[in-house]
C-alpha cells in the first residue's frame, strides 16, 4: 500500500478521489449553485423549516463566498469533491452551524440537476446572441454586394446564376432556424428539480412555486425521479450546437473555396488570414478551416451525452456527472465559433468581378435558353436535348455560350432567334421572380424580412 491509497481526510481512498472529484470543472457552476441555495434557504424559512436568522445568515455568508469566487480568492479544495459541498464547507467556516441547516430538504441530487438547468438556459440565450450577430455580418455582406452575381453551384458545377446576396441569405435562414432549437431547448430545461430530493420528493412542507420564481423557472418538474434522472436538455442544447456548428462548417467551407485562387470570389482580411512558414505566398484561411474541423469535437459531445444515458437506470448516478465537461466543451467552442464567424464576416472583401467572371465564362446560363426555346414552342424534354448538344459543341469549341453565333444556335433548333443571343446573367436573374427566387426584387424583400426578424418584427 503506498501512501496514495490510504484514505483521505473525508475517508476517501485518494485514487478514488482523484477519479471522483468534479470540482476542477464544476467549479463553473459556481454562481447557479449559488442562486439555487440562496432561494432554497429563503423558503426553508419562509416555511418555517429552519429559522429566518440562520437562512439570513446562509445568505450573507452564501453572497460573501460568491465575491470570493469572483475575486479569484476562493481556495478551491480538491478533498470536497465538487461545487456543491466545497461552497457549504466555506459556509461553514464563515457562519458555524447554521450552514448546516441549507442541506435541509434538498439533496445533490435535486442541487445539481437544478445548476444544470440555469446553466443550460443561459447558454442557449448566449447562443441565440452569438447566432444573431452572425445573420447581422451575413446581412451586412448581403447588403454591401446586393448587387454583385455570382454562379450558383450544385454538385459544385456551374449550375444557375445567382445574386451573391440570395446565396448568404440561404445561411441567414439555416441561423434562424438554429436560433428556435435554442429557443426550444430552453423551453423544455425549464422547470425546477429542486424539490425532488434525492429521488422521492421531501419529506417536509416546502414550497416550491417562489424557488422557481426566483431562479427564472416558469414551472416545476413534476416527477421528482425524473427530475433528478432527466438531462434530455443537455442532449437537446448539444444537438442545437451540434447542428449550429454544421451550418457554421458549411459557411466556413465556402470561405476556403471562394477565398482560393480558384475561385477568388472573397480576399481574406489581412487579420483573418495567416502566412505559411515555408511558402511565402499563402493567405490561409484558418480561422474557417478550424470552424470546419471544431464541428468534429461538437458532434463528439453530442454522441458522449447519449451514450452516458443510454441504458442507465433510474434515478442519480454518478455517470451524469459526465455531462459537464462536454457540455462545457460544446458551449466554449461554438460560442467562440459564433464570435469568430461574425468578426470574419464582417471583414471579408467581395471580388464583384471575379465572381461575375465566373458566372460568365461558364454555361450557367444553358437552362435559361432551353427555358427560351420552351417560350418558342418547343417542348421542354426536347428544349432539353438540344441545349445540351449546344453545350457541348461550344465546350469542344472552346467558347461561353454569349461567344457562340446565331448559326451556331440555329444547327440545333431552328427555334432560336435573333434575340436568344440577347439572353445574359442578369436577365436570367431577373426571371426568376418567383417568391423564394434569386430576382432583386425578391432578394430586396427577402433582405427586409431579414432586417424585421433581427428586430424582433416578425
Ligand atoms: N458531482 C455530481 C454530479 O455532477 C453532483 C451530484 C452528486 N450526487 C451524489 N449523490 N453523489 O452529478
Amino acid at each position: 500500500m503506498t501512501s496514495r491509497d490510504s484514505p483521505t481526510a473525508r475517508g476517501l481512498n485518494s485514487r478514488a478521489l482523484d477519479y471522483t472529484a468534479s470540482i476542477a470543472f464544476d467549479r463553473r457552476l459556481y454562481r447557479h449553485d449559488i442562486a439555487a441555495s440562496m432561494a432554497h434557504a429563503r423558503m426553508l424559512a419562509s416555511q418555517g423549516i429552519i429559522p429566518g436568522v440562520d437562512a439570513e445568515a446562509i445568505v450573507r455568508g452564501l453572497e460573501e463566498i460568491r465575491a470570493e469566487i469572483e475575486r479569484g480568492e476562493f481556495a478551491f479544495r480538491h478533498e470536497m469533491e465538487d461545487i456543491h459541498l466545497n461552497i457549504e464547507a466555506r459556509l461553514k467556516e464563515k457562519i458555524g452551524e447554521a450552514a448546516g441547516r441549507l442541506h435541509t430538504a434538498r439533496s445533490r441530487n435535486d442541487q445539481i440537476a437544478t445548476d444544470m438547468r440555469l446553466y443550460v438556459m443561459e447558454a442557449c440565450d448566449d447562443a441565440a446572441s452569438g447566432i444573431k450577430a452572425v445573420q447581422t455580418a451575413l446581412l451586412a455582406l448581403a447588403e454591401a454586394n446586393r448587387d454583385v452575381i455570382m454562379p450558383g453551384y450544385t454538385h459544385l458545377q456551374r449550375a444557375q446564376p445567382l445574386l451573391l446576396a440570395h446565396h448568404l441569405l440561404a445561411y441567414f435562414e439555416m441561423l434562424e432556424r438554429d436560433k428556435e432549437r435554442f429557443a426550444d431547448c430552453r423551453r423544455r430545461a425549464d422547470a425546477l428539480p429542486l424539490g425532488s430530493g434525492a429521488l422521492a420528493g421531501v419529506p417536509y412542507p416546502i414550497e416550491r412555486e417562489s424557488v422557481a420564481r426566483e431562479l427564472g423557472f416558469s414551472r416545476l418538474a413534476g416527477n421528482s425521479v425524473d427530475a433528478v434522472a432527466d438531462r434530455d436538455f443537455v442532449v437537446e442544447f448539444q444537438a442545437a450546437a451540434a447542428m449550429t456548428m454544421m451550418h457554421l462548417s458549411r459557411l466556413a467551407e465556402e470561405i476556403v473555396l471562394w477565398a482560393s485562387d480558384e475561385f477568388g470570389f472573397i480576399g481574406l482580411p489581412e487579420e483573418f488570414a495567416t502566412g505559411s512558414s515555408i511558402m511565402p505566398q499563402k493567405r490561409n484561411p484558418d480561422v474557417a478551416e478550424l470552424a470546419r474541423g471544431k464541428t468534429g469535437r461538437v458532434y463528439g459531445n453530442l454522441m458522449a451525452m447519449l451514450t452516458i444515458l443510454k441504458g442507465l437506470p433510474l434515478a442519480y448516478n454518478r455517470d451524469l456527472q459526465e455531462d459537464k465537461q462536454p457540455l462545457f466543451d460544446t458551449v466554449d467552442t461554438v460560442m467562440a465559433t459564433l464570435e469568430v464567424m461574425a468578426a470574419m464576416l464582417s471583414a471579408l472583401r467581395v471580388d464583384p468581378l471575379l465572381a461575375e467572371a465566373a458566372a460568365q465564362g461558364s454555361y450557367v446560363l444553358a437552362t435559361d435558353v432551353a427555358d427560351y426555346l420552351v417560350r418558342k414552342g418547343v417542348a421542354f424534354r426536347d428544349a432539353h436535348q438540344a441545349v445540351s448538344e449546344l453545350v457541348r459543341h461550344a465546350q469542344l469549341e472552346g467558347k461561353a455560350l454569349c461567344e457562340l453565333s446565331l448559326e451556331e444556335y440555329r444547327s440545333y433548333s431552328a427555334a432560336f432567334e435573333e434575340d436568344v443571343l440577347s439572353l445574359d446573367l442578369r436577365s436570367a436573374i431577373e426571371a426568376r421572380d418567383a417568391p423564394g427566387g434569386t430576382s432583386p426584387r425578391q432578394v430586396e424583400a427577402a433582405l427586409k424580412r431579414a432586417h424585421e426578424r433581427l428586430e424582433g418584427k416578425r
